[in-house]
């Protein structure tokens, strides 16, 4: 095995004493902290350390192993869906069952541990210099570590942990909690608290201890409850409290009525538009998503503010080569730019902010009327915005703006299933003219999912997964082009985020 560039940098960071005789302790010692325990004879020299794991434990050989160039592929971001924050539930008081502690204590086993905590040992400093993909990288090798090194029920034990964090925080959004304390450090006492919402100062800290054990919240020195930068995103004017009461709905309530969803549809991806999960939860199964958000438009308006997320967590530009590829006559008269489904203009701004040459062309949202009412009035002051043109529409029937320069359709597909997507771009296809283009910009899930022998990012498969509940789904290239090609469009070029994130833009042009 070749001696990758991370391992070279990896001599700087950790040593490795040589043993006096084969079987004494190797003293390994990772950023000045020493690694106990460690048996020369189970300590393969750094190079050969997978190989050595795959032959004394098979399963070893299968297990995800931590790439030293950057997998482009493994957004994390540090959020963990399924692994509680490990320090939730201690392991003090448990008996690993004899099975587990045989297995984790293999030499495979172990080489897996030391070389996660390389990973994370060789990644610190950057990380906490801001390095992104650094940070990416010992965000997901602690997880990991925490993942291989916790005995079974542990594992299960921090899965109900999660639970009741999620459940917690449901109840403190509701009771207005999170806007309730102030966010200088001062903090509120639980029986300020109680008084303040009506609720008994028992039950208040009852809730506010799987909040403050899980670091959502925080206690201050005389015991009253502060915020952290995490309990600050929950306060209602945030877009990630949005997020969280989106989240919640079509991932836990949905979860209801998932099983019985399966038994009356059968065991398949739902189809969609209509009778998908989210819409037999509510109990108008006959509706499409949308249209059952939109009945209501406190939840439409909340839908749209949560959608202010993503541009914060992957990139909206950066990727597509706008300014080669625009050329001024784009720009001349032509509607140069139309974002279908383009929500509040959130987009649209970020793009103009960054090209200011799509400020000279015309450029269109296409949404739902009640969207496009609103995103009309909010983008009227601020120079940014000035022109844009709002259109109702529904991309379902037809693209109402026809042969525009780009259209460009960001997080629309992954709301659907295969033949609703496919819809929606032959749409699209019949609005084009023959240099048109379109930019779909998503998650690019590695090709063959989880079924390579290599699960898929956690990240990316949690993204996937809360798309079930609206019929939706996210994809791989190899899906996008085939949804492509039932729309009579070719795939013309990929763009994928360089940071690592897994979001990319898809080009199409029409077909032959
Ligand atoms: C997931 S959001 C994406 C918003 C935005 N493109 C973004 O990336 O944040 C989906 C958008 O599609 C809009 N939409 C849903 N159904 C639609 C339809 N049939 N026709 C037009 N727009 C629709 C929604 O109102 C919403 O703004």
């Amino acid at each position: 095995m070749a001696t990758t560039q991370t391992e070279t940098r990896l001599v700087g960071v950790l040593s490795r004493e040589k043993a006096a005789t084969e079987k004494e302790p190797v003293r390994i010692s990772i950023c000045g902290i020493e690694v106990p325990s460690v048996c020369a004879d189970k300590v393969p020299p750094l190079n050969d350390m997978w190989r050595t794991a795959e032959k004394d434990d098979p399963a070893a050989a299968v297990a995800p192993r931590i790439t030293h160039d950057f997998d482009p592929t493994a957004e994390f971001k540090g959020v963990d869906a399924n692994i509680a924050n490990p320090s939730v539930v201690s392991s003090s008081t448990y008996t690993p069952s004899p099975n587990w502690a045989n297995s984790s204590q293999t030499a495979g086993a172990q080489s897996h541990l030391i070389d996660l905590a390389q990973e994370i040992a060789s990644q610190v400093t950057e990380a906490t210099y801001g390095n992104e993909p650094a940070r990416l990288k010992v965000a997901t090798a602690a997880l990991e570590l925490a993942a291989v090194i916790r005995p079974p029920s542990d594992t299960m034990m921090a899965l109900f942990a999660n639970m009741s964090i999620v459940s917690a925080i449901r109840v403190f959004q509701h009771w207005g909690v999170f806007d309730l304390i102030s966010s200088d450090l001062e903090g509120i006492t639980c029986c300020e608290l109680a008084r303040n919402i009506g609720a008994e100062e028992g039950i208040v800290a009852r809730i506010s201890n799987i909040l403050t054990s899980s670091r959502i919240l925080s206690l201050t020195a005389d015991g009253g409850l502060s915020h952290t930068p995490t309990s600050l995103l929950l306060r209602s004017s945030e877009p990630m409290a949005a997020m969280f009461e989106l989240m919640y709905t079509n991932i836990v309530q949905v979860s209801f009525i998932l099983p019985s969803y399966f038994d009356t549809y059968g065991r398949k991806e739902p189809v969609g538009p209509s009778h998908v999960p989210a819409t037999v939860s509510t109990g108008e199964p006959e509706l499409e998503y949308f249209e059952s958000v939109a009945r209501n438009e406190e939840r439409m308006r909340r839908f749209t503010k949560a959608m202010g997320v993503s541009v914060g967590r992957v990139p909206v530009t950066g990727m597509y080569p706008l300014e080669r590829v625009l050329s001024t006559d784009d720009t001349d008269g032509r509607v140069t730019w139309v974002d279908v489904g383009g929500g509040g203009g959130h987009v649209l701004r970020r793009f103009r902010e960054e090209y200011p040459v799509l400020r000279k062309g015309r450029c269109v949202v296409v949404d739902l009327g009640c969207v496009v009412d609103e995103g009309r009035v909010a983008a009227a002051s601020g120079e940014v915005m000035k022109g844009v043109e709002w259109v109702e529409g529904d991309f379902m029937r037809e693209i109402p703006v026809k042969g525009a320069r780009f259209y460009y359709l960001r997080h629309i597909l992954r709301d659907y299933s295969d033949s609703v997507a496919t819809l929606i771009l032959r749409n699209v296809a019949r609005a084009m003219s023959r240099d048109s283009r379109v930019l779909v910009s998503e998650q690019l899930n590695p090709d063959g999912g989880g079924r390579t022998g290599r699960p898929m990012p956690l990240y990316a498969a949690f993204k996937d997964y809360s798309m079930l509940a609206i019929g939706g789904k996210e994809r791989s290239l190899d899906q996008f082009r085939r949804i492509g090609d039932g729309a009579g469009l070719r795939v013309e070029g990929v763009y994928r985020d360089s940071k690592g994130t897994g979001h990319g833009i898809v080009e199409f042009v029409l077909g032959s």
